[in-house]
């Protein structure tokens, strides 16, 4: 039986039931009409077409969301490309720095952006947990995912602190739309452990804690002990680190792999795009492996992250040494091209790739930097809009018959360059993939050319529902690579005629399955699946190829647990 009639997650609005408004006492508390889920979907569409700015459609949408969750969804999945930069990148960022300002007056009726953990609370904090299980509407429902972060590094915007919140909300949308996750199973976190951001700090209206985050040591700690107490109440609930300062993403991934079901998509989930994309870039280009050359432009977590994948391909699928992978590889950061012998006190997760083959020679400048490197493909994380100019693309498409080139910076003002100044600087020449969405490209035959994006939500969807599905006791680097190679597999025949190097991403939940269907046959193949659904269907030793009927059961089974966003005729029978 229902507990929550008001919860977002089970109100139907004007679709509410003869039946229900009866048991329910809402006779007269909305008009008499019985609308379906479709009817209300236009109206909605109607209000949030006719708002001017961006922010204003989050705004709505977010009210939407903590309103009728089914109505949120239902729009999201049948305009994915009008709303999905609407809830997440690009507008998310503008709602982030803003949310101080724009944050809703909701009550604590299962209509709230999530868990607001403060440094303060940690000596409550499974009090905290706990007023989290009664806020939801059914005593069944435990959360099947978390997205944590503590907001200090969203997006390329820097430290926003609860302002960050924005960025697991948005992002569990994503994987209820693109995944088929269901909504009451998610669990948005802003571990709130303060701000450095002076803005922050002097804005009155600011509604996180007022004051300077804390050193490591004790940060460490904090977060330790949210986690173990996460884990005590829900066991099983795999855990997305978001969003935090590169030196704490890679540190505590490393801390908490191997303890938590846990992945970071900062690190792993954009390293196995990426990687996804460079997979069907190298089909293209058609030259062999081992002439490939990769120059990362930015070397933060996500840069090396990226690096370390892209490296396993060249290792699984072509039989290189981990020392022969590695060598082709180039990193360059605020200071240059990394080398051992430049002088500096390197960051820890450089120090892999630093080179030591420059005979002394340092590198400060990209042109000299792709000159003495040569690179196939250059790889832009650097938050720096622009860097890659015009000269940097005609040298690039000098050397490459078919230059890779992946501006991977959001938003788009801080891509490192444009899809239709890389289309026209090599003369349509380059394969191309950016972190932000950019418009097609129309040549002077007038052809359209479809960009490519290496957008986060090919992978992590499907990856947080294989997780799910299969309960893996951890997520292993080849669990991750499983998941890269399945989406570089997914395209269809139509689509590698087109030449992209990534599905279109109206096809995005059929991905979403085969990814997660890969991520299960990979937990089982390491016999690490706990779910017994899983090891009915696919016995360890069972290797499911793509086409054979186990692959099918797989995918069924994966497809049959999607949620969709439909109301039920009566309300009264729902729990
Ligand atoms: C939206 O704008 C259209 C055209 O201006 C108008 O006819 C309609 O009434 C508006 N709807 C809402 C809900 O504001
Ligand atoms: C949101 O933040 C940006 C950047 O600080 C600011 O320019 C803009 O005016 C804000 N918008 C609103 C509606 O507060
Ligand atoms: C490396 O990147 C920095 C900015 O992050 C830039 O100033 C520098 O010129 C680049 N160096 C090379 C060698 O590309």
């Amino acid at each position: 039986m229902t507990n929550n009639i008001r919860s977002s997650f089970v109100a139907q609005g004007t679709a509410t039931s003869e039946a229900d408004r009866d048991a329910y006492k809402l006779r007269g508390l909305m008009p008499a009409v019985v609308e379906t889920l479709e009817k209300q979907a236009t109206r909605a569409f109607e209000q949030l077409r006719n708002k001017t700015s961006d922010l204003e459609k989050y705004i709505f949408l977010a009210w939407l969301r903590n309103t009728n969750t089914r109505l949120f969804y239902k729009l999201v999945m049948d305009s994915p490309e009008e709303i999905m930069p609407l809830i997440y990148t690009p507008t998310v960022g503008a709602a982030c720095v803003n949310y101080s300002h724009i944050y809703p007056f909701l009550g604590p009726n299962g209509n709230f952006d999530g868990l607001f953990i403060s440094i303060d609370d940690l000596p409550i904090i499974d009090q905290i947990i706990e007023n989290y299980k009664n806020s939801l509407p059914s005593s069944e429902i435990s959360p099947d995912i978390a997205v944590v972060t503590d907001g200090s590094r969203i997006l390329g915007l820097g430290d926003l602190g609860v302002g960050g919140m924005g960025i697991p909300v948005g992002k569990l949308q994503l994987y209820v739309a693109a995944a088929g996750i269901d909504p009451r199973k998610t669990l948005p976190i802003c571990l709130d452990f303060g701000t450095n951001n002076q803005k922050n700090l002097d804005d009155p209206l600011y509604i996180g804690l007022r004051r300077n985050r804390p050193e490591d040591p004790e940060f460490y700690q904090a977060v330790d002990t949210v986690l173990a107490s996460l884990n005590k109440a829900f066991p099983k609930m795999l855990i997305q680190f978001e969003d935090f300062s590169s030196e704490h993403a890679f540190e505590l991934l490393d801390r908490h792999r191997e303890r938590y079901l846990s992945f970071n998509d900062d690190i792993q989930g954009t390293g196995a795009v990426i990687l996804s994309g460079f997979i069907n870039a190298v089909r293209e280009v058609g030259i062999p492996a081992k002439q490939h050359k990769l120059l990362f432009f930015g070397a933060g977590s996500a840069g090396v992250g990226v690096a370390k994948q892209i490296m396993d391909y060249f290792v699984l699928e072509h039989g290189m040494t981990e020392d022969e992978a590695k060598r082709l590889f180039w990193l360059n950061d605020s200071k240059g091209l990394v080398t051992l012998d430049r002088g500096d006190k390197l960051a820890q997760h450089k120090v892999y790739f630093a080179r030591d083959d420059n005979e002394g020679k340092q590198f400060k400048d990209l042109k000299e930097t792709i000159k003495h490197v040569r690179p196939t493909a250059l790889i832009g994380l650097s938050s720096q809009g622009g860097v890659f100019t015009p000269e940097i693309l005609e040298l690039l498409a000098e050397i490459n018959e078919r230059p890779i080139v992946f501006p991977l910076s959001n938003p788009a003002t801080q891509a490192e360059c444009s899809f239709e100044q890389a289309m026209i600087h090599t003369k349509g020449k380059v394969l191309f993939a950016s972190g932000t969405a950019f418009p097609r490209y129309k040549d002077e035959q007038g052809v359209e050319h479809v960009p490519g994006q290496g957008n986060n939500m090919y992978i992590f969807p499907g990856l947080g529902l294989g997780a799910i599905l299969a309960r893996p006791s951890r997520i292993t680097d080849t669990i991750i690579y499983a998941s890269a190679a399945a989406l570089a597999d997914s395209l269809t025949e139509n689509e590698r005629k087109s030449h992209l190097l990534y599905p279109r991403i109206d096809r995005i939940r059929e991905v979403s399955a085969v990814v997660a269907a890969a991520v299960c046959r990979q937990a089982v193949k390491e016999n690490l699946a706990t779910e017994p659904e899983i090891l009915s269907i696919l016995p360890v030793g069972e290797t499911a190829e793509v086409g054979t009927p186990a692959w099918d059961e797989l995918i069924k089974h994966v497809e049959g647990n999607m949620w969709k966003p439909v109301y039920e005729t009566e309300i009264i029978s729902r729990m």
